[in-house]
């Protein structure tokens, strides 16, 4: 916050767990500065006219009878208010673009995180050169604190936008075709970003988490996520990875180490491990994994997940199974 500390008190107000003004990464804070900036510049000029005006309406109010009218010196003030006008104009132009540039640094290197926005969530593919590496996850993004994070953004059916107010600006995900952006935190924390797009029905329910870790937990998580799902270790969740492979659920979903390998729906490997479901939309509990699978179209009307028709008991041995998946 190096830009007009007194703005920054009032509109801190504002801030919150999901905020612009809350900046923890570089482009953020030039985003914030350059919020700060406006804010600044527009007061000024909001206070230079209500001044003038006021001004205008007292001296009339006490203009003695007869006096001249003064649009000689009125004309003077009207041509030095277009060239301040200009100039306030072309200087927030130019502070504008000169903040932009900061979304994608480091274009030349390439992108270690493939992003691809659907109709209502995120899937986040870990590139590795060693593709029995390369794994994939949704809606929870983890990077390493202190670096710059290269993602690569596409979109499957429609125009989104990845934005996680905190750490960067506003990128689209546009189909058939590749945006880039720099993602770097500076502290550890878990961020809240949101689809900025609008996109659909869901568009709301359209969120992400970003979690930004030290790099040797990144590298613990890292090793975690790439290997394969756990083994059900008690009898209901080995029941339950029966009627997953029984039912519809292994055409849509995979699951690495399984036999179920469907790519319309989210990885589910290591779903147990996130902290949410439905892209931010409930938290992620055996309960609401169960609550999910009965009634998808009630909880998320629109989406891409079919009522699967499954007895209570299924409906618990699925929960475990899900659920134990870490
Ligand atoms: Cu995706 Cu809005």
């Amino acid at each position: 916050m190096k830009i007009a500390p007194g703005c920054a008190l009032f509109l801190s107000g504002c801030a919150g767990t999901q905020s612009v003004l809350n900046a923890d990464g570089p482009s953020a804070l030039a985003l914030q500065n350059l919020i700060f900036l406006f804010f600044a510049v527009c007061g000024i000029v909001f206070v230079l006219v209500m001044g003038v005006m006021t001004w205008a309406l007292v001296r009339e109010r006490h203009a003695p009878a007869g006096q001249p009218p003064i649009e000689r010196s009125m004309g003077r003030i009207v041509s030095g208010a277009v060239v301040a006008t200009f100039v306030v104009i072309t200087f927030l132009t130019a502070a504008s673009f000169y903040a932009t540039p900061s979304l994608d640094r480091g274009k030349a290197d390439p992108p270690t995180i493939l992003v691809r926005g659907q109709q209502w969530w995120w899937q986040f593919t870990y590139l590795d050169p060693d593709p029995a590496k390369t794994f994939q996850t949704a809606n929870e993004l983890h990077i390493p604190v202190g670096t710059d994070v290269r993602l690569r953004l596409e979109a499957s059916d429609v125009i989104h936008s990845f934005w996680v107010p905190n750490l960067a600006g506003k990128q689209d995900l546009v189909p058939g075709r590749e945006n880039g952006l720099t993602l770097h935190a500076s502290k550890a924390g878990v961020y809240r970003g949101q689809c900025a797009e609008f996109c659909g029905l869901q568009h709301s329910h359209m969120a992400l988490l970003v979690v930004a870790e030290k790099p040797e937990d990144y590298a613990r998580w890292l090793n975690a996520q790439s290997g394969p799902a756990a083994v059900p270790a008690e009898s209901e969740a080995a029941a339950g990875k029966l009627v997953f492979m029984r039912k519809p659920c292994a055409a849509c979903h995979t699951i690495r180490g399984t036999e179920a390998a469907g790519t319309t729906g989210p990885d589910l490997t290591h779903v147990g491990s996130r902290s949410m479901i439905g892209a931010g939309l409930m938290e992620n509990t055996r309960g609401s994994i169960a609550a999910w699978i009965a009634d998808p179209q009630t909880l998320k009307p629109g989406n891409n997940m079919p009522l699967v028709p499954v007895t209570s008991e299924e409906l618990r041995q699925l929960s475990a199974y899900m659920s134990g998946l870490k």
